[in-house]
């Protein structure tokens, strides 16, 4: 009897090994014969699929995995995988639904695995099924968003990393904009001397299109690329033309969408408090990062700007006591104050930030914007350290009357503490990254914020309803309003934008009707993209603002952004993508990891990011290595544990029987 054990336990450990070895001969038994990248962009929505080919080509059944980074900002909207023309669709569900039907998948805690958080932008989708002996799999995965401008310009990011070279591969990005495209870039690190040939970019006036067609040679030759093949992002860059300063206005279908973002008012003289955590938590780079960006940023301030510097750790520290201008001379002392930030003690945020509003609430601030940025590492250590009431303490001096924004430094912030923070007084919370370039993600921010060009922004739609945000406390040159909604009586002929803001001193107010019913607006086929539109941007807002809900209100909201979750299969935090494969009882969830949450740190560059799952079913997922180990060291003591127990309970046996 122990030798059976022992036996089984040997053939445990050889089952182990042989089990961690072999990814490696998988990797060559599988052929990605085809890789497509389909994005396309109607009026900043974009829409991607990605479809991978692959073939299993062994005479042996063997699981394949598929493995995509997709940008954070984006939602899911669909996952298909084809086996042998059978069609497995993830299927979006509630996410408690999900998880109760597949508790068991849940319990043996691989629920949630299929998308990870990598790094600052993306998000890494992965699953693999089990394909018969020389057999083939489709994966199709679709998402979609908004693209965002920023400093001029919107972004598609693009990542490429199929594992292995495709003999046929290909990324087709079609951009389409009503008003005609002002520029177009294609960058990113696949877009290198080596690889410039594959990439080709075609315009005319409202249209543009880029295709990226690697050689499978050229996808092993270039620059980030080896015998994995591609490995790297595309970053397409453009901007749309802006002919009516009062936007552009698209309507279609029942919904409509505003794009708002005008350039012919000049920009409003700001005054800005920087208030700088010096706790010890920020020493070393970090805090040289800080005061190297602060000294760029205070280069950047435009003379009519009046500015503050605040430093804190226990101790709140002002640079002068009050706003001043940004002439060279006070320049000239604020950077030589910079220069000898140093860290110290803890963190005191609540006195720190109080002393920001104050200095701005004792300014005159006629005819400017006024702006508190605070950046800080950690959480509230010393003075008051209680969240809720340093945010009720903050929310009130501040009386909505400008925005905080709130830049959380490295991971050990409550990032949701400076969210709800910054949300609460009409600002945003953004991560700075702790890597070499912390100092320019700060810069980075400033940049966005640094040209405002209107306050209270107010848009009005007549006619129109179940409308996103349409109140601003800010807008900054580079940037871009959008407000989507849908139309109250599809059958009208015109419908009436206004918007109304307050300009450098004085009131502006723009105007638009457009014509609803206009034959020449939307080509039929792309007329799909304006519910989905207004269904994201009705869902990313809610998400956004649900922190400072509370009881009825928020439970309203959440059913509102989950109704419509549902609707449009969008995997958001408050749903779940089912995953069921072929083989009984195999099922797999997707949930969207939480933005701000505890993410891991960004991977080691160059580090890759695949891994082999375990394919058996039953057994623990991912640290084979470890299973090996410890079954290896654990044999031996197991044997002798059996052997004992066999002692014990077999001569007891023996006993009893006796007796
Ligand atoms: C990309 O998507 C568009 C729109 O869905 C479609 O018309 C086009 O054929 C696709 N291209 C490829 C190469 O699949
Ligand atoms: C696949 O393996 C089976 C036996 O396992 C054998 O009968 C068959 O001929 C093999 N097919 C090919 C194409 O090698
Ligand atoms: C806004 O930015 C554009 C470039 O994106 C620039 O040409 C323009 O002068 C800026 N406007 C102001 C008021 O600074
Ligand atoms: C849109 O608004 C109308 C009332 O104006 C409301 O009855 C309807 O439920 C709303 N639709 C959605 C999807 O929120
Ligand atoms: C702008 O409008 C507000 C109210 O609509 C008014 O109180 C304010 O005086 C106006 N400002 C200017 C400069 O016209």
């Amino acid at each position: 009897m122990m030798d059976r054990a022992a036996l089984r336990l040997i053939l445990l450990g050889v089952f182990l090994i042989s089990a961690s070895s072999q990814p490696v001969k998988k990797k060559q038994n599988v052929d990605i014969y085809s890789f497509y990248i389909n994005s396309t962009v109607t009026s900043r929505y974009a829409t991607t699929v990605i479809t991978s080919r692959v073939a299993n080509t062994v005479n042996e059944s063997q699981e394949i995995q598929f493995e995509v980074k997709i940008p954070k900002n984006a939602f899911i909207s669909k996952f298909r995988m084809t086996i042998e023309g059978k069609i497995y669709d993830g299927v979006v569900k509630e996410k408690q639904e999900a998880q109760q039907q597949y508790s068991r998948a849940v319990s043996r805690g691989e629920s949630a695995g299929l998308i990870k958080s990598v790094g600052r932008t993306l998000e890494d989708f992965k699953t693999s099924v089990t394909v018969a002996a020389l057999s083939k799999v489709t994966f199709e995965l679709t998402y979609e968003e908004l693209l965002k401008r920023r400093l001029g310009k919107f972004e598609l990011l693009i990542n490429a990393q199929p594992i292995q070279p495709v003999a046929d591969f290909k990324v087709d990005v079609h951009i389409q904009e009503k008003p005609g495209i002002s520029f177009l870039e294609v960058k990113g690190d696949l877009s290198t001397d080596d690889l410039a040939n594959a990439i080709k970019t075609t315009r005319a006036d409202k249209d543009a299109w880029v295709t990226f067609y690697p050689t499978r040679d050229q996808q092993t030759k270039c620059k980030s690329c080896g015998e994995n093949g591609l490995n790297g992002d595309l970053l397409i860059t453009y901007d749309v033309e802006r002919p009516n300063h009062q936007g552009e206005v698209m309507v279609s279908n029942g919904y409509f969408v505003h794009y708002f973002a005008p350039s012919d008012v000049p920009r409003i003289p700001k005054n800005v408090v920087f208030i700088i955590d010096r706790s010890g938590s920020m020493s070393g780079r970090k805090i040289h990062q800080t005061r190297l960006a602060l000294l760029k940023i205070l280069s950047d301030l435009d003379e009519d700007d009046h500015f503050g510097l605040i430093t804190f750790d226990s101790e709140v520290k002002t640079w002068k006591n009050e706003l001043l201008k940004a002439t060279k001379d006070n320049l000239e002392t604020a950077k030589a104050f910079v220069k000898e930030i140093r860290d110290r003690g803890a963190t005191d945020i609540n006195a720190a930030v109080l002393a920001g509003v104050d200095m701005i609430n004792r300014h005159p601030r006629e005819g400017t914007a006024s702006i508190l940025i605070l950046l800080t590492d950690g959480d509230p250590t010393s003075g008051e350290t209680n969240k809720e009431r340093i945010m009720a303490n903050v929310k009130e001096a501040i009386g909505l009357k400008f925005p905080l924004y709130c830049l959380g430094f490295g991971y050990d912030v409550n990032f949701d503490f400076l969210t709800k923070m910054s949300l609460e007084n009409g600002g945003v919370a953004r991560r700075i990254y702790e890597d070499s370039d912390a100092d320019l993600q700060l810069q980075g921010f400033y940049d966005e914020v640094a040209v405002p060009l209107l306050t209270d922004i107010q848009l009005t739609y007549t006619g129109g309803t179940n409308l996103t945000k349409t109140s601003f406390s800010l807008y900054f040159n580079g940037s871009e309003i959008v407000v989507s909604g849908q139309i109250t009586d599809n059958s009208v002929e015109s419908f009436t934008t206004e918007v109304i803001a307050v300009s450098k001193g004085s009131n502006v107010t723009y105007h638009e009707t457009v014509m609803a019913k206009d034959p020449s607006d939307v080509p039929p086929e792309d007329e799909d993209f304006m519910p989905r539109l207004w269904a994201y941007l009705t869902v990313k807002q809610i998400l956004e603002r649900q922190v400072l809900l509370k009881g009825q209100g928020k439970e309203d909201e959440k059913k509102k952004a989950l109704k419509l979750s549902l609707k449009y299969q969008f995997v958001t935090s408050l749903t779940s993508m089912v995953v069921t494969k072929p083989q009984e009882d195999e099922v797999e969830v997707a949930d969207k990891p939480k933005e701000g949450g505890e993410e891991p740190r960004p991977p080691v560059p160059g580090y890759s990011q695949y891994h082999f799952s375990f394919s058996q079913p039953g057994l623990p997922g991912q640290p084979v290595m470890g299973w090996v180990m410890v079954a290896a060291v654990s044999l031996e003591g197991l044997c002798c544990s059996v052997y004992l127990l066999h002692l014990l309970f077999i001569q007891g046996f023996m006993i009893a029987v006796a007796c």
